[in-house]
């Protein structure tokens, strides 16, 4: 019986082959690991009688070799050929083309706002995130305790971490900041964008984030007027949301700015006609503007008897969503690859 199994296994091993290293392994194991058939015969061997223990024996252990030797010899014959397709490899193959990426529609939003005051001769200033109390509202005449505070509430560092103490540390809430650091630094004429993030303190939904992106402008000369304001931002919605397009001021309230206006310009998606983009009023708000207040010059170290300027304060966001109508706010920020290459080609 043990003579048959040892035959009928040299059998198989002798025809034995393996395509891959997974198949190869799997017959190691099969034949020769602990539980493996071949140390399954051995073992029956131990009770063969004493006369057949030599031919038996001999035989036995021709199966292990020829079974070793097979397998050796398979495991070469499978690294020469992994060899020799390694030398069929084409090193002047055009690779694969590399995945472009694209520009947020933020940026190129941005940069448009940029390239259209540019144009008129605005540079740009850039200022930090976290700023201190003095520049987002101390001198931009926010009393203290006054409500507009609460217009634009927003995030108060800690100094010491877990220690909630009062501090003038925070994340600002408008770039108007670095307009304060412009006016502190330079004389004027001045004539500055204020591009970059701000942060307020708002529960996110599809229409508000505690964070979006602004661009402020500030101009201030020698009789500066607020037709100059008007002319300019005319300027800049024709340019950016086509000639036919008009705007509308409306009289606001800013700390910084005497008088404020709120401006409107015709729906861009109705063309003014109304629609529910712009609920059926023909106008959409795009920006915040005004005279800056002479307190506001007076507290930046400017002569306001000599001094005037307008400043004005737009969300990228709301640009952008008139533009490209995004309907949901989150999306810029979730870094979703099919939203963002929906602007490859703009
Ligand atoms: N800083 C204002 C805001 O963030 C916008 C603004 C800027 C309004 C300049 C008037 C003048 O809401």
């Amino acid at each position: 019986m043990l003579k048959d199994s040892i035959q009928n296994l040299l059998g198989q091993v002798r025809e034995m082959n393996a395509a891959n290293a997974e198949e190869l392994e799997a017959l190691r194991i099969k034949y020769l690991s602990k539980k493996g058939e071949i140390t399954t015969l051995f073992n029956e061997f131990r009770t063969v009688p004493a006369e057949q223990k030599r031919e038996l024996g001999q035989l036995l252990n021709q199966l292990r070799q020829e079974t070793e030797g097979r397998i050796n010899e398979l495991r070469e014959k499978l690294a020469e050929s992994q060899e020799a397709n390694a030398e069929k490899l084409d090193l002047t193959r055009t690779p694969d083309p590399i995945a472009l990426g694209t520009r947020h529609p933020l940026s190129l939003v941005r940069e448009e706002i940029i390239d259209i005051f540019s144009r008129i001769g605005f540079t740009v200033a850039e200022g930090p995130e976290v700023e201190d109390d003095k520049h987002v509202y101390g001198m931009l005449n926010f009393a203290p305790e006054h409500p507009a505070r609460d217009m634009q509430d927003t995030f108060f560092i800690e100094k010491e971490i877990g220690v909630q103490k009062p501090t003038d540390v925070l994340l600002r809430s408008h770039t108007s900041s670095v307009q304060t650091r412009v006016m502190t630094s330079q004389k004027p004429p001045i004539r500055v964008l204020c591009p970059g993030r701000v942060y307020r303190n708002e529960a996110i939904s599809a229409r508000a984030h505690c964070f979006f992106h602004q661009v402020e402008g500030l101009y201030i000369d020698k009789n500066v007027s607020f037709a100059d304001l008007r002319e300019a931002l005319l300027y800049f919605s024709k340019e950016m949301f086509g000639p036919e397009t008009k705007i509308r001021l409306r009289p606001s309230y800013f700390p910084f700015t005497e008088p404020s206006a709120e401006m409107d310009i015709s729906c861009n998606i109705c063309g003014g006609k109304g629609c529910s983009f712009c609920k059926n009023t023909g106008w959409v708000e795009i920006l915040g503007c005004g005279m800056v207040d002479p307190n506001v010059l007076e507290s930046c170290g400017i002569d306001s008897k000599e001094y005037s300027g307008y400043a004005f304060g737009m969300g990228v966001e709301r640009i952008t969503n008139l533009k490209y109508r995004v309907k949901d706010l989150r999306l810029f920020s979730e870094n979703d690859v099919r939203f963002l290459k929906q602007f490859e080609s703009c």
